[in-house]
């Protein structure tokens, strides 16, 4: 699309996420419009969106639930201090939110977005050791290739590179340990390689003394290493290493929550039970910011006692649990329950996974993964050597683009998570985009060999 000066200029007077913006500037996208699946840029153009924003729009752009409930909230009250009062409104998405998480992960407190959510875990677990008489705990192991958002705290349990290494140093205590699929050809099987990768992190709790390491911070499937998918038996693992050695077992789902990989929670999926769960994007499916920090009921509670002891959670954010995003929240999660929308994730996901196997018939495809409607296909050079194809990646983002089509490709591999209200039809339309898409990546790659 064309930019007019007065919008190429204002684009130097901001920046995009993690992006450049001269590059941008070749291909700009400035969005003007959004309904269900689609976008359409400032020049009327429509894009079908397969990723939901950002793994947002969980229910589709505008959702007439969800938009109805805010503006409901709009004429009662916008805001409410979250110092010396709270909104009922927020109550009610506390209860809704604490009905739908699995075990007795009930103790909620509503952010605005998912690096605060992890933030205040990393926080709030500090605090709990603490005042639970185990104050020598305060470190967190994380994985390389997870992103758990962009503030300080969030950043440095990260494993993204340089999308870190420019900040350093970076706040001390955070170790890392490789997802599997850095191992994976170092192994005879997908399952004694994720064997290995969980026990690593019981090496780095060993090595870093037990009784100093309060917790592992993982994403179930972890987007910025393309979709990566640990076996259910891994996370048994991380669980039974986590209760050997006193940790807390933080699940950042902030990607895998509401119904994407087939449950309410990746942590249903896999049948593994956290201590902590860290929610954001598709809670309020985009209307408006919003997150979540849950932790286990009895963790809670740890902060509950005589004001003198002064144990409450040293932690506030003057929008937590704004009125307007919780009534989001609530209409989110009601239509998910109420339209049974985990059950069509799995329906879906199943048709979608066949869908894209079919794009191998290119060559250059290693593998589809993923659980339910959130799932990525690694692109290689080469099928024998699983060498990366990132030339590919970046023209497909051109291609898909000039298509209508808009995926989250990074580039050695692309992820979509269409939004729930998809049909099947809209999954062939998406998928002929996709098929085409790379059609056209792979020619203009090839032309240019
Ligand atoms: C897995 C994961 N955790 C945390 C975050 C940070 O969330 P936010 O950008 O809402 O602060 C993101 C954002 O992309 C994410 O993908």
């Amino acid at each position: 699309m064309k930019l007019s000066p007065r919008q190429t200029q204002l684009l130097r007077q901001t920046f995009l996420d993690y992006r450049q913006s001269s590059d941008f500037l070749k291909r700009p996208l400035v969005l003007h419009r959004a309904e269900g699946l689609y976008y359409w840029d400032a020049a009327g153009r429509r894009y079908f969106d397969a990723i939901g924003g950002i793994f947002v729009a969980s229910l589709g752009h505008r959702h007439p639930r969800v938009v109805e409930a805010v503006k409901r909230q709009l004429d009662v009250m916008t805001f409410a201090p979250p110092l010396h009062g709270v909104a009922d409104v927020t109550l009610d998405f506390v209860e809704k939110l604490a009905s739908v998480t699995p075990g007795n992960l009930r103790f909620v407190k509503p952010f605005s977005g998912g690096s605060e959510s992890v933030e205040s875990a990393f926080k709030f677990v500090r605090q709990y050791f603490k005042q639970t008489g185990r104050g020598e705990k305060y470190k967190f192991i994380g994985r390389y290739h997870g992103y758990h958002g962009s503030t300080f705290g969030a950043m440095s349990a990260s494993g993204t590179g340089k999308r870190k290494t420019k900040f350093e140093p970076l706040m001390g205590g955070f170790f890392r340990v490789l997802p599997p699929t850095s191992l994976r050809d170092r192994f005879d099987s997908w399952d004694e390689c994720n064997r290995f990768a969980a026990r690593m992190f019981e090496d780095v709790i060993v090595h870093e003394d037990p009784q100093t390491v309060a917790g592992v911070i993982v994403e179930p499937i972890g987007n910025t290493g393309g979709i990566i998918t640990p076996t259910e038996e891994y996370f048994a693992l991380l669980r039974e290493i986590c209760d050997r050695y006193d940790v807390m077992l933080i699940f950042d789902e902030i990607i895998t929550g509401y119904g994407k990989t087939g449950a309410m929670f990746a942590a249903q999926t896999f049948d593994c039970m956290p201590d902590l769960i860290c929610g954001g994007k598709g809670l309020s499916s985009g209307v408006l910011p919003l997150g979540a920090m849950i932790a286990r009921q009895d963790m809670g509670e740890a902060f509950f006692g005589p004001a003198e002891e002064e144990i409450q959670f040293a932690h506030g954010s003057t929008f937590a649990g704004n009125p307007l995003a919780c009534a989001a929240g609530i209409a989110v999660l009601d239509e998910i329950v109420e339209h049974d929308l985990c059950e069509k994730a799995r329906r879906l996901g199943r048709y979608l996974f066949i869908k894209l196997e079919a794009l191998k018939k290119y060559g250059v495809v290693r593998e589809v993964r993923g659980r339910g409607i959130l799932l990525g296909v690694e692109l290689v050079r080469d099928l024998k050597t699983n060498e990366p194809f990132p030339e590919l990646g970046r023209a497909l983002q051109e291609v898909a683009l000039d298509n209508g089509l808009i995926m989250r490709i990074d580039p050695s591999w692309f992820a979509v998570a269409p939004a729930l209200i998809a049909e099947e039809a809209d999954l062939d339309e998406m998928t002929d985009l996709i098929d085409r898409s790379l059609k056209g990546a792979l020619e203009k790659v090839r032309a240019c060999a």
